[in-house]
């Protein structure tokens, strides 16, 4: 069987966090989209981490950890982070395994990411610039290199294949970074990505699963960047819902268990589109300042709002939600009023559906207001515990989307999640 756990929101809603925690619990965890573009913070041995390819089970020796073929790598930032983690992690090498099947992302990726948006101005998506949107495209277009190509022969030609191509590409834009600078750092990083376990991931894990092995599959991003279902185009360039797990590492829709969903108590979003509950005034400020939002893989500040269960709803539904996750409650300890988007008026109709375009017309988030609990919930060990204004809004999220909260993060700490039976 395999367990799936995913943001529900614009991503950052904890995920490196509670994976950390489930791990215990798992024998395997694997990543099955996504790249460098994702951030995901956990606290080890009171130290900060930040994965950005690495499967967040990776601090766990019991766990294996798997980069599955739906993941693009930047083997520049593989290597970094590995060299980062290595002192924190003896058993490194021996448990991380890469898909054949994952794509690469080339410096000049890079330099057609960069290019592009600074080509589209005032209308950029606010990509990462890790590279992803452009690696992606060439895998659909059939022209990407996989890891497995590295330990080919041929890799240096199959390699200036495709750079040929971008060269071409890259002459339309009037702005270009020096990505020329980037391909000594490439290559080099390439020598030591092909020492790691390179395998046939989906046999690797079916065999596994026949075993009786426990997979969690880690997701990256939030469902409302996914490619088909997101707030498009202001999106990521992968399936970021459930169903990507089962293309991203090659598993049958069958063998899927658990779906966690992870939502923060509030909401934010990093880069360009559509919010709709964001607040651009103090209470916004107030959410950014309380909640640290910053975001872990570009340092920019987070764009912060009330919780939107609208588009909750929606990715529960696109994913079949099977248990909640919220996080983050703590930061709204000092808020004397809380907010909760339970519909839109989109050009002065009601709807509980999400519109075609969140940019095309008026979209009002029409709101119900609960008494904050003004209480340090930090503190609290059990659900219990917890004051009864958090319990009412707690009730309220799971009855409106119709699945109940499993666990209720409060604070960074490894200990500070309470489990509800
Ligand atoms: P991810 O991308 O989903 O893994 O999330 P990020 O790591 O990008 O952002 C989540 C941030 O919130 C990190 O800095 C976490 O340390 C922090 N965090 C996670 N859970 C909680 C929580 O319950 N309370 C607080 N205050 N911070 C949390
Ligand atoms: P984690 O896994 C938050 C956003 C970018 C941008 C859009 C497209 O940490 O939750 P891309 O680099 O993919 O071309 O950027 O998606 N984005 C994220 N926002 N968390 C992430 O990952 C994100 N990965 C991409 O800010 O708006
Ligand atoms: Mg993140």
């Amino acid at each position: 069987m395999i367990d799936v756990l995913l943001g529900l929101q614009w991503g950052d809603e904890g995920k490196g966090k509670i994976v950390d925690y489930l791990a215990a619990k798992y024998d395997i965890i694997a990543r099955f989209q996504g790249g460098p573009n994702a951030g995901h913070t956990l606290y080890v041995k009171g130290e900060k981490v930040v994965l950005h390819t690495i499967p967040s089970g990776v601090f766990h020796t019991h766990c294996l950890n798997l980069i599955g073929n739906g993941v693009v790598i930047d083997p520049v930032t593989l290597q970094k982070e590995l060299e980062k983690i290595g002192p924190l992690c003896p058993d490194l090498y021996k448990n991380l395994f890469v898909s054949q099947k994952a794509h690469l992302i080339l410096p000049s990726h890079r330099a057609l990411d960069a290019a592009s948006e600074t080509s589209k101005g005032a209308d950029k998506i606010g990509s990462t610039l890790k590279g992803i949107g452009p690696a992606y495209m060439d895998k659909t277009g059939r022209n990407g290199l996989r890891i497995g190509d590295i330990l080919s022969k041929n890799f240096k030609e199959k390699y200036d294949k495709l750079v040929a191509k971008h060269t071409q590409l890259l002459r339309q834009y009037d702005t270009i970074p020096d990505w020329q600078a980037w391909e000594a750092p490439f290559f080099e990083a390439v020598e030591k990505i092909r020492l790691l376990n390179i395998v046939n991931a989906e046999y690797w894990l079916d065999g596994h699963m026949k075993n009786g092995k426990k997979v969690l599959a880690e997701g990256a991003q939030g469902s409302m960047l996914d490619i088909d279902f997101g707030t498009y185009p202001f999106v990521t360039s992968s399936n970021t819902i459930a169903a990507g797990v089962c293309n991203g590492l090659g598993v049958a829709p069958a063998r899927v268990g658990e779906v966690y969903g992870i939502t923060k108590a509030y909401c934010t979003r990093v880069g360009g589109g559509p919010f709709p509950t964001e607040l651009n005034e103090a209470t916004g400020e107030a959410l950014r300042a309380a909640g640290a939002e910053f975001g872990a893989t570009t340092g920019r500040p987070r764009r912060c709002g009330w919780i939107d269960l609208v588009a909750l709803k929606y990715a529960v539904m696109l994913s079949g939600v099977t248990k909640l996750i919220v996080t983050k409650t703590d930061v709204l300890d000092t808020f004397g009023e809380i907010k909760a988007a339970v519909a839109y008026t989109v050009d002065g109709v009601e709807t509980n559906e999400l519109p075609f375009d969140l940019c095309d017309g008026e979209v009002v988030p029409v709101y119900k207001a609960f008494s904050g609990w003004e209480k340090p919930v930090g503190a609290c060990k059990t659900y219990d515990e917890l004051p009864v204004s958090f319990k009412e809004y707690c009730k309220f999220v799971e009855n409106y989307l119709e699945t109940k909260i499993g666990y209720i993060s409060n604070g960074t700490g490894r200990d500070q999640l309470l489990i509800i039976e």
